[in-house]
Formats: C-alpha cells, sequence, structure tokens
C-alpha cells in the first residue's frame, strides 16, 4: 500500500479512523474527512503521521451537500491527481422505530449513507485508479427492527456496489458489511473498530480475496 492514494470518508473516529490507522502503518497517502468533529479529525491525522502515513490531509467533507461534495472532490484532485482506493465509510444512523424518527433523521440517512455516497462515487470515478470499497452492514443484508431507514440505506449500498461494479469492469467494487461495532454509532458497543479495519486492509491489499460486487462480511473473519 506504499505510495497508493487512498481516500476514507468519515475518518474523524469510529471505523473511518481506524481504517486510516491501518493504511498510515503501510506508508499510503491519505485523504481523512471530518464533516462535525474536525478536532477528532486533527488528532486522527497526527496519529497516522505517527504511524508512517507518507502524506496526508484533513478536508471538510458533508455528503447531504451537493456544494460540499463537489467542492471536496476538486481539492481532492487538485491535490493528489488522482485516487487509487476510495472507501466509502461515513455514515449515521437514527436508532428508534419508524414512528419515531423525524423527516430530519430520516434525511440524514439516506442523504449520507446513500444518495450522498453515490453522488460522491460519481464525481470521483474517473479519478479512481483501482478500487471502491464501500462499507455497507449487517443491516444491509436483512431487516432490524429499529434500524428500517438505516437498512434501506444499507441494502441500497449494496445494490449499487453489484450495479456499479457490472459497469466499471476495470474496476474492483466491494462491499463491507460489518457487525455491530464498538463506535460512537452504537455507544461503543460491539467489536472492537480496529478488527474491522484490519479487513478493510486484507480487501484493498488483496489478503482477503473478493471479486469485484461482492459482499465481504465481516463476521466471517472474526
Ligand atoms: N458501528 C457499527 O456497529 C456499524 C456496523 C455496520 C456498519 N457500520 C458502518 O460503518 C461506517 C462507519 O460507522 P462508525 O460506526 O465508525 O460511525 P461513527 O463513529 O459515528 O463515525 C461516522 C463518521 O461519519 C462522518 N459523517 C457523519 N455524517 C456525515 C456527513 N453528512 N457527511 C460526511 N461525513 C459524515 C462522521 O464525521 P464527524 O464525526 O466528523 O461528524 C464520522 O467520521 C458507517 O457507514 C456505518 O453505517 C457501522
Amino acid at each position: 500500500m506504499r505510495g497508493k492514494v487512498v481516500l476514507i470518508t468519515g475518518s474523524s473516529v469510529g471505523i473511518g479512523r481506524a481504517t486510516a490507522y491501518e493504511f498510515a502503518r503501510g506508508g499510503g497517502r491519505l485523504i481523512i474527512t471530518y464533516y462535525r468533529d474536525r478536532e477528532e479529525g486533527e488528532k486522527t491525522l497526527q496519529r497516522c503521521r505517527e504511524l508512517g502515513m507518507e502524506e496526508g490531509v484533513l478536508l471538510y467533507l458533508n455528503l447531504m451537500d451537493n456544494e460540499s461534495i463537489l467542492s471536496f472532490s476538486r481539492e481532492v484532485i487538485k491535490r493528489f491527481k488522482g485516487i487509487d482506493i476510495l472507501i466509502n465509510n461515513a455514515g449515521v444512523l437514527a436508532w428508534k422505530s419508524l414512528r419515531e424518527q423525524s423527516f430530519e433523521e430520516i434525511e440524514a440517512q439516506v442523504r449520507t449513507n446513500l444518495e450522498g455516497l453515490i453522488k460522491l462515487t460519481k464525481v470521483l470515478l474517473p479519478h479512481v485508479r483501482e478500487m471502491v470499497i464501500n462499507i455497507g452492514s449487517g443491516a444491509g443484508k436483512m431487516g432490524f427492527p429499529e434500524l428500517t431507514t438505516y437498512c434501506a440505506t444499507k441494502f441500497g449500498v449494496r445494490g449499487f456496489t453489484q450495479a456499479l461494479a457490472q459497469e466499471e469492469r476495470g474496476l474492483k467494487i466491494v462491499c463491507v458489511n460489518p457487525g455491530m461495532t464498538a463506535t460512537r454509532m452504537t455507544g461503543y458497543r460491539g467489536e472492537a473498530p480496529e478488527r474491522v479495519a484490519r479487513i478493510i486492509y486484507g480487501v484493498a491489499s488483496g489478503y482477503i480475496r473478493a471479486p469485484s460486487g461482492s459482499d465481504v462480511d465481516v463476521w466471517d473473519f472474526l
């Protein structure tokens, strides 16, 4: 992974941050993004430097905002020319019954997890050289109560992955599905994010074999 340009959305905290650390150890050139938590993003960037990252930058990205997607993408291409691996990781979850979800909560999940992921991929696709890894979920493989909208977005991410893999034969497009992982999203319950990150890195490095369009279910490797 030395010298590879790797863009990880939502890498200020959680699984994205742990994934950035894996690629930093491998000497990658990293693009780390934050949305609300610049301070945590700065900490991630600093730690990546300590771990051996070759080059890195922290950029603001709001996947709910078209202008942010476009200006972020322009900045990435200006600085790095192209991207070897795009990891669509950013996501949000409103853990409550549909009856209790507000329009704002529904919109935040659909626009961040699915619409923004599709738009960012669309804009960056001509500049991606090797691989797109979409972070799905176990909730993208079966329905769970109190995760209705979230499940809908993650089923969508898997459909997007399968269809795009057929369009873009020159790229590898894979969906990595974590189970419950101990991050802010789950109140820090579940598997360590570092274990999920190692699997994402395994897919990127080819150590874990994953044909284009396929799912990699994290629980199969734990
Ligand atoms: N944790 C789990 O159990 C679990 C299980 C399966 C799948 N996943 C998936 O794994 C991915 C990472 O989740 P996580 O558990 O690491 O969650 P997390 O700790 O809450 O981190 C979410 C990341 O997404 C960013 N983000 C949120 N809204 C955004 C927006 N509108 N635009 C751009 N970035 C935004 C956050 O940025 P700021 O913090 O800077 O605002 C943060 O960096 C998500 O796609 C999630 O659905 C998680």
